[in-house]
C-alpha cells in the first residue's frame, strides 16, 4: 500500500516539473508566407530562434547550441555600416 502511495508521488512530482521545464514542439510542415510580407516572413521563419524583436530570445534559442545573433545590433558590430552586398553601394 505504501509503495502505491510513493509511485504515485513521484510520478506527480515527474509530471509536474516537466510541464514547468518543456517548452511546447510543434511540429508540422512549413508554412508558407508571401514574399512581399517582410514582417509575416520573420515571424514565421525567424523569429522562432531570434524572437520577436530580433534580440536573438525567440522560444527555440535556449535549444540551440550556439545563442542566435542579436539582429538589431548588426551594423554596431560592422563599424555603424549594415553589411549588405547591394552592388554600387
Ligand atoms: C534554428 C534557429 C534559427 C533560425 C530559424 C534563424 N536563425 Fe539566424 N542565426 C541563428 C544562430 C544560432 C545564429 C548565430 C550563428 C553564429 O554566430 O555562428 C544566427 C545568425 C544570423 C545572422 C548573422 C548575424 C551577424 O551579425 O552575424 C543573420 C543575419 C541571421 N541569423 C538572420 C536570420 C534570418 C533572416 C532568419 C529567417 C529567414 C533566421 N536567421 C533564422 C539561428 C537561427
Amino acid at each position: 500500500m505504501i509503495r502505491h502511495v510513493l509511485v504515485a508521488a513521484v510520478v506527480l512530482a515527474f509530471s509536474a516539473g516537466a510541464a514547468v521545464a518543456q517548452p511546447k514542439i510543434e511540429k508540422g510542415p512549413i508554412k508558407q508566407v508571401p514574399v512581399s510580407d517582410a514582417p509575416l516572413m520573420f515571424n514565421t521563419y525567424c523569429a522562432v530562434c531570434h524572437g520577436k524583436e530580433g534580440k536573438g530570445n525567440g522560444p527555440a534559442a535556449a535549444a540551440l547550441s550556439k545563442v542566435p545573433a542579436d539582429l538589431t545590433r548588426i551594423s554596431a558590430r560592422n563599424g555603424g555600416k549594415f553589411p549588405d552586398l547591394t552592388p554600387g553601394r
